[in-house]
């Protein structure tokens, strides 16, 4: 959620920041904006996306070899070149870009106008710059104390750039809960939300931590706590390659990334497999399964799609390891008053690992005393580093603004979990425990062959892409691919869908069934078949469209539907991994047909940093 970019060395940073923006455009597309300090402090900003932000600086004076650039998703204050960022501190002296929220800020607001600064835009943004330059002026501070000061009195979440006109060739970053990375260069720094705009200058980055600041010159970088204990820089080195943040070829990210599944499956589960495949290993989980093996119960936590992966994992872990489960989205968990027990485990999944709910959540959860894993696909994120332990997805990076390939390896993370947890408490048998972990192996072949039908979605996409509302059902493992299914449909392209258990539909949503709307069966072989080729029937009865993801070589279904798309057969336990393919894919055709941004949809933005 909104992009920060900072660079300060010895090269051009205009066109740094342009290509950092467009590397960041996926945390936010409502306005773009850059300073530039070189002597004064120039400052350019635009409503829309970065694209239109370089055509409108095109002929501007854009030298200079410091500086700082923005993309934002709104949180207060419409985009418009008004809000958007950096923004300037009433007199001049500063200027900051900032990804979260002051939550306090209105009463900052008033006490600031109380001494007579004016206010430009609606942000929380130009509260936290004048309140920094009130300090400075005030206290007769350098600009970094200036910054502790102010930090000192916000409530809320931030990660910020600012520089300072009377410190020309200092930039500092502070971070409290927003994401900051830097990138250290020969003679040169690097400042972002993430490491996608850095890993094409260096490999070597420094992650910030909570509540800390750094004070950072062209060939020295100063870390401390806001309460100026010093700090050792800990020092990385980026596993990311350029090419996974590249389209490659593809028309969009998120198609890119749908066809990229067989092997990001396949890194997920690289070297956790062994290799005779008769066992699991999750390392980032040793020193806790003991805890994972006793638990009272498994608490499953996430937002949007990491909700409904951790919806799979409930039926897995039930299913196999015979153990209770809840999964919880985490913006509602962390404000009831929830019961955890200080034996119970909880399992915090997300992509980002920076959604703020989830981490909120998390933070509860730790207080009383659970012991917290996460299911994180960004490495270096916050929610790994705010766990007792965890696994990493592998997946790579996820640019696309609709997840689809994260999905999937938390699917696959949550599937070898459950399957290690039945084995060593003895609920699975050896035989079935190994056949389990052959199949697994086997699915990202099966995927390859569903991939192969992209054509077909495609027609059927075209008949259906007007339509104004979707059904999507499903019954045992196939209800969150139905919720999935629906929901990747209405984030990209705008229809309204919505994902139901097959067997509610008659408790509701059948009213809504007519000649129009298409119903999305997910009908594969499994102990409900019986039961869901009735649902069909019920739809059918009343007119209603289906189109029905069925087992290879189905014959009932086929005579009744009026499209199926077969997928390979595999154990029900692990065909989320691949009915949710087609899913994708006539979603993501859909979009592309109403000609809407499917990497970028509106309104929405990749990593939920604000609550
Ligand atoms: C949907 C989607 C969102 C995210 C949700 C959680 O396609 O991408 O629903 O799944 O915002 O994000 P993470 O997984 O990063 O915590």
């Amino acid at each position: 959620m909104c992009g920060i970019i900072g660079y300060i060395g010895s090269k051009q940073v205009y066109p740094i920041v342009i290509q950092g923006l467009k590397r960041l455009e996926y945390r936010g597309y409502d306005s773009a904006g850059m300073a530039i300090i070189n002597g004064d402090t120039k400052i350019y900003k635009k409503q829309g996306k970065v694209a239109d932000f370089e055509e409108h600086t095109k002929n501007f004076d854009v030298a200079g070899t410091v500086g700082m650039g923005h993309t934002r998703w709104a949180t207060h204050g419409e985009p418009n070149d008004m809000n958007a960022h950096p923004h300037r501190s009433e007199n001049g002296y500063f200027t900051v870009i900032h990804n979260g929220i002051i939550e306090n800020y209105a009463v900052l607001k008033r006490k600031l106008e109380a001494k007579g600064y004016k206010f430009h835009s609606d942000t929380d943004t130009e509260v936290l710059v004048n309140l920094i330059e009130y300090y400075y002026i005030n206290g007769n501070l350098s600009a970094e104390v200036a910054v502790r000061l102010a930090l000192s009195k916000v409530i809320g979440a931030y990660g910020i750039v600012v520089s300072c006109s009377k410190e020309p060739d200092t930039l500092i970053a502070a971070r409290k809960g927003s994401p900051l990375v830097i990138g250290v260069g020969n003679n040169e720094h690097f400042i972002a939300s993430d490491a996608a705009p850095i890993v094409e200058h260096t490999k070597t980055v420094i992650y910030l931590n909570n509540d800390n600041i750094a004070i950072i010159k062209r060939n020295e970088l100063t870390l401390k706590t806001l309460d100026n204990i010093k700090l050792s820089p800990q020092i990385q080195q980026l596993q990311l390659d350029i090419k996974a943040i590249e389209k490659d070829g593809y028309e969009h990210f998120m198609l890119k990334e749908i066809f990229e599944q067989p092997k990001s499956i396949r890194d997920t589960f690289r070297g956790r497999l062994s290799h005779d495949l008769t066992d699991i290993r999750l390392g980032g989980l040793l020193h806790v399964m003991d805890k994972l093996i006793r638990a009272r119960r498994i608490l499953i936590l996430g937002c949007g799609t990491s909700w409904h992966a951790g919806l799979v994992g409930e039926y897995l872990f039930e299913e196999y390891a015979r153990m209770p489960v809840e999964v919880e989205y985490a913006s509602e968990f962390r404000y009831r008053n929830p019961i955890v027990y200080s034996d119970d485990v909880v399992i915090a999944i997300s992509q980002s690992g920076e959604t703020a709910d989830t981490l909120s959540a998390i933070e509860v959860a730790k207080k009383d005393n659970a012991t917290v894993l996460g299911i994180c696909n960004v490495v270096g994120s916050s929610i790994p580093r705010e766990t007792h332990a965890g696994v990493y997805t592998h997946a790579g990076p996820e640019i696309g603004v609709a997840s689809t390939k994260a999905f999937t390896a938390q699917v696959t993370i949550l599937a070898m979990l459950a399957l290690k947890l039945s084995k060593q408490r003895n609920t699975i048998s050896d035989e079935d425990y190994h056949k389990f972990i052959s199949e697994l192996n086997n699915i990202p072949e099966k995927i390859d062959e569903i991939l192969q039908f992209n054509e077909e979605y495609k027609k059927i996409a075209a008949i259906y892409k007007d339509a104004s509302n979707f059904l999507y059902l499903g019954r045992g493992y196939y209800f969150p691919v139905a919720l999935e299914g629906a929901l990747k449909l209405k984030e990209i392209s705008y229809i309204h869908a919505e994902g139901y258990p097959a067997a509610e539909m008659k408790h509701g949503p059948i009213a809504l069934i007519d000649n129009k709307m298409p119903v999305v069966v997910i009908a594969t072989q499994d102990k409900s078949y019986e039961k869901i080729v009735s649902n069909i029937q019920e739809v059918k009865a009343r007119n209603g469209i289906v189109i029905a993801v069925v087992s290879k070589g189905d014959k009932v279904i086929s005579k009744i539907a009026d499209h199926v798309l077969e997928i390979p057969h595999t154990y029900p336990a692990l065909s989320s991994l691949l009915t949710v393919i087609p899913l994708q894919l006539l979603s993501y055709h859909i979009a592309v047909m109403r000609g809407c941004n499917v990497d970028q949809p509106r309104n929405l933005a990749k990593s939920v940093t604000v609550e």
